[in-house]
């Protein structure tokens, strides 16, 4: 067994689904990497040491400087709010480390292109957790589409809909409500929601030419909950946007936070030549699929339950027609990053690749602001 030596820099929502990742790989998937919970790191001793204990960290650090100086650390995984990303990244790679970065990439495109300068001067393998492409039904619309089933795509369209920011009395800010904070967050629902459904468009459906975008700040202040003042709320409390891919298909996207009803309701519809394909996070495991090949007296929307060990990754799991969830696309995020080391090859979606969907998020909110179409230098 080859080891990977991990290091975790937040141990909130996502240091706890990458540190599940971690420990579930390796009893699921063959491969000769296998990683070991090295190090868990946050600010708090007390909080760092419970967190470690209860997933099994071998030591923990107060400082992420600290766990960068570590020989004995082989990967960095940022888990932190957007506003540390470039900064722990760029000194990661000059260390000499992999990298495993949340997403949004950055705070914006300048901060995004200094990380990739320095991963790729540095040599340092990198990914990006996009980890909706890694949903067994999300890759197979992609090997649907590579197969060429839907033939020519005329539309994309896709919703991300949340309801938790209603509230006007709900302040900005620290832990748990960074997301409202411009200054944390770099953006609102543009880089926090619409950042999954745009890195999962062009990897479906290729790059985006040029964006036409709407956004609103529906609570324009909020108490800050650092500085204890009320404050103006400088992100984007929702967005829609069109947009015009390179391939000469049109998208219609959308996120919110004030969708009352909805808590994670991501979707995406594509409509091709000869057949659609639908799919819905809240029923994950399944994907729909239109044939229009199919006989005409049987044509219908098919309901896919993902689960035969044909499938992507399902041979994995469980026997056919036993779902697995959300929590599994990290694992597989972790076993194709691992994979990767093993033939030495890149794994999607590189910082590179993160950033062409940071670039597209700076053309929405610029779009957003200014009321024209913006092209998408990638
Ligand atoms: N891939 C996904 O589906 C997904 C889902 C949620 C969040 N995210 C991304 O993950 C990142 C973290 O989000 P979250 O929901 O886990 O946030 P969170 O608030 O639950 O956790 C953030 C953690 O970072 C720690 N932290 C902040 N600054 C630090 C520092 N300087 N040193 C050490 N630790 C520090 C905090 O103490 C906390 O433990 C964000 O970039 C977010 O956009 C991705």
């Amino acid at each position: 067994m080859k080891t990977l030596n991990v290091g975790v820099i937040g141990y909130g929502f996502m240091g706890r689904a990458h540190s599940n990742a971690y420990r579930t790989v390796g009893n699921f998937f063959d491969i000769a990497h296998q990683p070991v919970l090295k190090a868990a790191c946050g600010r708090n001793e007390e909080n760092v040491k419970a967190f470690a204990e209860k997933w099994g960290y071998e030591s923990v650090e107060t400082d992420w400087r600290k766990l960068l100086e570590r020989d004995d650390i082989d990967a960095i995984d940022i888990c932190t709010q957007n506003n540390f990303h470039c900064e722990i990244a760029i000194a990661a790679a000059k260390a000499g480390k992999m990298i495993l970065c949340e997403k949004p990439l950055a705070m914006n495109v300048a901060e995004g292109e200094q990380m990739v300068a320095a991963v790729e001067e540095a040599g340092v393998p990198n990914i990006v957790w996009y980890n909706y492409r890694r949903v067994p039904a999300v890759t197979m619309a992609k090997q649907l589409i590579d197969e060429g089933r839907l033939g020519k795509i005329y539309h994309y369209r896709a919703q991300f809909l949340q309801d938790w920011t209603i509230a006007e009395d709900l302040p900005q800010g620290g832990a748990g409500l960074w997301r409202l904070d411009v200054n944390e967050a770099g953006s609102g629902v543009t880089g926090d929601l619409l950042a999954h459904c745009i890195d999962t468009a062009i990897w479906l459906n290729g790059s985006i030419d040029k964006v036409s975008a709407m956004t609103e700040t529906f609570v324009k202040e909020r108490m800050h909950n650092i500085s204890g003042q009320v404050e103006k709320v400088g992100i984007d409390d929702a967005c829609a946007f069109l947009a015009r891919f390179a391939n000469g298909s049109l998208a219609v996207f959308e996120s919110t936070r004030y969708a009352r009803g909805h808590k994670a309701l991501y979707t995406f519809e594509i409509n091709g030549e000869h057949a659609s394909i639908a799919w819905d996070l809240h029923d994950l495991h399944r994907l729909s699929y239109f044939d229009h090949k199919d006989d005409s007296n049987l044509r219908g929307w098919r309901s896919i339950h993902v689960t035969d060990g044909e499938h992507p990754y399902m041979d994995k799991w469980w026997v056919p027609g036993l779902q697995i969830g959300y929590e599994h696309s990290f694992v597989h995020q972790v076993a194709d990053f691992l994979q990767g080391l093993e033939e030495g090859k890149p794994v999607s979606p590189t910082f590179r690749e993160a950033l062409e969907t940071q670039k597209i998020c700076e053309a929405v909110l610029e779009s957003g602001k200014s009321g024209a179409w913006v092209n998408v230098e990638c």
